[in-house]
């Protein structure tokens, strides 16, 4: 047969694939809105990059010293873990040389870090969530939250640019370092996902306009703690568990963001409650809850105290801590109606 004649080669094995691929570059600049500057997309790269970095030290930390505790109390008394340190040093130094920001309140720093310049974005964000669980191998995560500056960019950044309602944030997201690493984003419209693939270093959708699943799959409470829960959340989960409601199965990690992806993914609600002892809770409602309630909402879920959503709250100090509810709408909102039911404490 003459040359000619052949079939054109077939494509390399992928090709098409190849061709369909949206890096997270590619797509916020096709959702950048007409006449943006591109710094809050600039600024979503530089925290791809910083969890790209985590990811790779968070993929060496058996290897290396990064397992153990630093010796450091953090500003809630917790002890640090190196990774916590080393995550913070990473996105705290990508932001600061990038120009966009004015301030980064971080969870393992006092104060909020404050930086020089006329940048128009605050950061906040908890560089390493899950640290109890980096050595034994269980996955963690970095969340955080973009607000716009709200004072004068000639002058100084000052607190009425952090302490506020997460409704105001731009954007919010986290990295979950998992079996793979994903960052999961939301700028205001839907929340996708991007899974890292190691072979390139790129973050590629994988996940476009997540939706709560309207049947969900699991609860995810700190169950040994439940003599220490106020009635109306003893309440909820006991009628979680009747035979007749809908039978969740309970999945606990103990890294919020592993458990928010799981039932972001499978449909579900997470918990962390007041407890006697911890009044507020555990969480912190600056860098966990606001970001994270941020995204439960734009998948069609809710974020709440348990009386409220967590979105409309103001908080008064950086670190302060608040019980939350994160997940399926219809769960959350049936765990606030037996909660204003219960009898006080
Ligand atoms: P961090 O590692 O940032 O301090 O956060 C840990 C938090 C949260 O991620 C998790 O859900 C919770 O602590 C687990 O606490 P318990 O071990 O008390 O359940
Ligand atoms: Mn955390
Ligand atoms: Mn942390």
């Amino acid at each position: 047969m003459d040359e000619l004649d052949r079939d054109p080669p077939a494509p390399p094995v992928g090709a098409d694939a190849v061709a369909e691929l949206v890096t997270i570059e590619q797509f916020l600049q096709d959702r950048r809105p007409e006449g943006a500057s591109g710094d809050l997309t600039a600024l979503l790269y530089d925290l791809a990059l910083a969890g790209k970095l985590i990811s790779n030290r968070t993929r060496r930390a058996g290897l290396t010293e990064l397992m153990g505790a630093s010796g450091v109390i953090n500003p809630q008394g917790e002890e640090q873990k190196a990774l916590d340190l080393y995550a913070d040093d990473v996105v705290t130094s990508l932001l600061r040389r990038g120009g966009r920001v004015c301030a980064i309140v971080s969870e393992e720093r006092p104060e909020p870090t404050i930086v020089d310049g006329t940048g128009t974005y605050v950061v906040v964000h908890d560089p390493l969530d899950g640290s109890s669980n980096i050595d034994s191998n269980v996955s963690i995560g970095t969340i955080f939250g973009i607000y716009p500056r709200l004072s004068d960019p000639d002058g100084p950044p000052d607190d009425g640019d952090w302490l506020r309602p997460g409704r105001d944030l731009v954007a919010a997201g986290y990295v979950l370092y998992g079996t793979s690493t994903v960052l999961v984003l939301s700028t205001g419209d839907g929340v996708h996902a991007f899974t890292l693939d190691p072979e390139v270093g790129e973050f590629v959708l994988t996940w476009a306009d997540m939706h709560h699943p309207d049947t969900p799959a699991y609860y995810s409470f700190n169950h040994a703690s439940s003599p220490l829960w106020d009635q109306g959340i003893g309440d909820f989960v006991a009628w979680l568990e009747r035979p007749d409601t809908p039978q969740l199965s309970q999945r606990y990690i103990g890294s919020a963001v592993a458990d928010f992806h799981r039932n972001l993914l499978h449909g579900g609600i997470y918990g962390y409650p007041a407890e006697t002892g911890l009044p507020d809770g555990k969480l912190r409602m600056v860098y966990e809850g606001a970001p994270l309630a941020f995204l439960a909402e734009q998948a069609g879920g809710l974020g709440s105290d348990g009386h409220q959503p967590l979105l409309d709250v103001v908080p008064t100090t950086i670190h302060q801590r608040t019980p939350v509810f994160l997940g399926h709408r219809g769960l959350v909102e049936r765990l606030q109606d037996m909660v204003d039911a219960a009898p006080g404490p």
